[in-house]
């Protein structure tokens, strides 16, 4: 079972392949997810310190890109198949919002389309 740790909070294991921004909430982090976990919002940023995927979905590169966003990745597009560590970088509680935002589908949505993290 890989081991997430999180900066600040903890090492959790957490069941293979399970969906990122899922994990790190069910290790009780508030992170934001405001769209849903369909790669709009980009609240759900994460930093990787360790164990950064080497794959990622069109969706996420597309919305980063759009952000002009680098060094960080959408933990909505992730899944947790090996040891990582990350940092959380919007919470709930960092913000003045009401709710992180709808809750995310077990499964990666929109339906992924995998290409390697180098390709631009
Ligand atoms: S981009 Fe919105 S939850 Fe991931």
């Amino acid at each position: 079972m890989p081991k997430l740790a999180i900066q600040d909070v903890g090492e959790f294991d957490i069941p293979e392949g399970k969906r990122l921004v899922k994990a790190i909430e069910d290790s009780g982090v508030d992170i934001l997810h405001r769209c849903g976990g369909y790669a709009r919002c980009t609240t759900c940023r994460v930093e990787f310190l360790v164990g950064e995927p080497q794959m990622r979905t069109v969706a996420e590169r597309d919305k980063l890109k759009e952000r002009g966003e680098s060094g960080v990745r959408l933990s909505c597009q992730c899944l947790v198949e090996e040891d990582m560590h990350v940092r959380v970088i919007h919470t709930l509680q960092s913000t003045n919002l009401d709710d992180p935002g709808a809750t995310p589908e077990d499964n990666i949505t929109p339906e992924p389309e995998w290409v390697p993290l180098e390709e631009k």
